[in-house]
C-alpha cells in the first residue's frame, strides 16, 4: 500500500515516532512518502496514495500551527483516503481521566479547525527532554510533571511511548484501510 505520512515536531520526539513507524511499514512492504509539514513539500494527488497517517505533538494545549495550516490547506485531498492521527502528549500517559479527555478534546478541535476527520486516533505518550529544554521550559515541565506524579529528575530525559501499542495501532489501521477506501 502507498502510505502518506505527515508530521510536525517541536522537540523531536514525534520525528522519532514517525521514523519508527516508517521503518516498520517499509519492512512490511509498504511504500511510505514522508512529509514534514513545516517544510515546503506538498501533498500528492489523492490517486497517488492509498492511506494517510498524520502525527503531531500537543504543546500548550494545541498541535503545532504549521501542521494545522498544512492539513487545513490539503483537507479535501486528505479526506479522499482513509486517515489515522497519532496525537503525542504527556497527558496520554496520565492516570487522570480529565487530562486524557482534554487531549481527546484537542484532537476534536483540530479536526473542526482543519476539516480533516481521521477514522482512527491513537494517543501516544511522548517524552520529557529535560536535558534539551532551556531554563524556563525545564522549570515549567518539571512543575507539571511533579503535579501529575511524573518524573522530576531533570538530569536526564524520560520517554513514555508504548512502542508495542503504537505498532498495534498502525498495523490495525493499515489492515482496515483497503476496506475503507471509497467509503468515506
Ligand atoms: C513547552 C511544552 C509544552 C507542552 N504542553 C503540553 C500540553 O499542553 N499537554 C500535554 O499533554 N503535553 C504537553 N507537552 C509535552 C509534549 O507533548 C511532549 O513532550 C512530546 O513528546 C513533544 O513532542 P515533540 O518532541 O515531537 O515536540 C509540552 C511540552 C513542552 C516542551
Amino acid at each position: 500500500m502507498r502510505i502518506l505520512v505527515l508530521y510536525a515536531t517541536v522537540e523531536g520526539h514525534t520525528r522519532k515516532i514517525v521514523g519508527h513507524l516508517t521503518s516498520t511499514l517499509e519492512k512490511a512492504g509498504h511504500d511510505v512518502r514522508l512529509i514534514d509539514s513545516t517544510g515546503d513539500d506538498t501533498v500528492p494527488a489523492a490517486d497517488e496514495f492509498d492511506a494517510v497517517i498524520a502525527a503531531a505533538p500537543v504543546h500548550v494545549g494545541s498541535f503545532p500551527a504549521p501542521l494545522r495550516r498544512f492539513v487545513k490547506a490539503n483537507a479535501e485531498t486528505l479526506m479522499a483516503r482513509p486517515g489515522a492521527f497519532i496525537s503525542v502528549s504527556l497527558s496520554a500517559a496520565s492516570a487522570d481521566k480529565g487530562e486524557v479527555q482534554e487531549i481527546a478534546d484537542c484532537v476534536e478541535e483540530f479536526s473542526k479547525e482543519t476539516g480533516w476527520w481521521p477514522i482512527s486516533i491513537h494517543h501516544a505518550a511522548g517524552a520529557l527532554k529535560y536535558t534539551e529544554y532551556d531554563f524556563f521550559r525545564r522549570w515549567m515541565l518539571k512543575r507539571i510533571a511533579g503535579k501529575e506524579g511524573g518524573p522530576t529528575d531533570t538530569s536526564r530525559d524520560h520517554e513514555f511511548t508504548d512502542w508495542n501499542a503504537l505498532d498495534a495501532f498502525v498495523k490495525e489501521f493499515v489492515e482496515q484501510a483497503p476496506n475503507l477506501a471509497g467509503k468515506i
